[in-house]
């Protein structure tokens, strides 16, 4: 497809019209678009970084999934963390959302990238601690002061 359309561009380069060069931008425009964004390299990127800090002998489990990927299981040891990075979709609609679950009994499904609220927040990681009276979310590794908390649901 963009080698068609670089082709297209070469060969009639002195007599392409002002309307059709904007139909080319508008189309090269469209593809931006439409592209998932792990391939465009060019919108910031961001860290989550997820932390279990639920005890000695607690393992989490954590599945993380977004609309275009699925990161499947992980199990975290006490003290372990799990990290990954992304790039900010092009509308600024990326979300990540976590299902967790510990000791058996206790789980919980939440939200640990929303481009609304985490753009500005979230410098560049998102940092998520697990702790065994719920998860804790702060953006600033040093302070960790909590900026979101949330009761595990079960
Ligand atoms: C993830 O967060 C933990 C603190 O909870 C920190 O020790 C670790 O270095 C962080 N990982 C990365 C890759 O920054």
């Amino acid at each position: 497809m963009m080698m068609m359309m670089m082709m297209t561009m070469g060969k009639s380069n002195s007599m392409v019209s002002t309307r059709s060069s904007f139909v080319i931008l508008f189309v090269m425009a469209l593809i931006i678009l439409c592209q998932p964004y792990e391939a465009q390299g060019i919108f910031e990127k961001y860290h989550v970084n997820i932390t279990n800090d639920l005890g000695v002998g607690y393992v989490l489990k954590v599945h993380c999934k977004s609309k275009n990927d699925d990161l499947g299981w992980k199990l975290l040891d006490n003290g372990k963390f799990y990290e990954w990075s992304f790039h900010m979709n092009f509308l600024h609609t990326t979300l990540f959302f976590c299902k967790m679950e510990w000791s058996d009994i206790h789980s919980g499904s939440f939200v640990v990238f929303d481009a609304n609220r985490d753009m500005v927040r979230c410098d560049t990681v998102c940092f998520w601690s697990a702790r065994q009276d719920g998860l804790y979310g702060y953006s600033d590794v040093h302070t960790q002061k909590t900026d979101y908390y949330f009761k595990w649901s079960s």
